[in-house]
């Protein structure tokens, strides 16, 4: 199966958020790799586990940062963030049956987190951190 590359268009241009996405991809192309060589599959439910953790804290993180500048659209990104965190936490439940399968539904996540999320949702808010740090804190 197609591994979805870095495409340095999805950058959003906030240093912190693209280097969380660029590794969240990575760990996701090595899951992958683990089903789709087959290995052990407790090692497989393990690194799919370090994923759900690292999307977890990468939303909570830029939950924080939302929070913090008083982001006008937080509540659509969390809704987001229930959306992507409760796909995922679904895939982690499947994960012992059948692996095939696992690899479509991961990949098909990944298409919806890079396409709906990371370059419209998340670039939103990287244009409004970016222009609140410039503007510096407020008085
Ligand atoms: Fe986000
Ligand atoms: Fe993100």
């Amino acid at each position: 199966m197609d591994r979805l590359a870095w495409n340095p268009e999805w950058e959003t241009g906030f240093p912190l958020i693209d280097e969380q996405h660029r590794r969240l991809l990575a760990e996701f192309n090595e899951f992958l790799d683990a089903i789709e060589q087959r290995v052990h599959g407790q090692h497989v439910a393990n690194l799919l586990e370090f994923l759900l953790e690292f999307l977890v804290a990468h939303c909570e993180e830029e939950e924080i940062q939302m929070r913090a500048t008083h982001y006008p659209r937080l509540t659509q990104h969390m809704a987001f963030h229930a959306h992507l965190r409760s796909t995922a936490s679904r895939l982690a439940r499947a994960s012992s049956k059948d692996p095939e399968a696992l690899a479509g539904a991961v990949t098909a996540f990944l298409h919806e987190w890079v396409e709906h999320h990371i370059k419209v949702e998340d670039r939103l808010m990287a244009q409004h951190l970016i222009q609140c740090s410039r503007q510096g804190p407020k008085p």
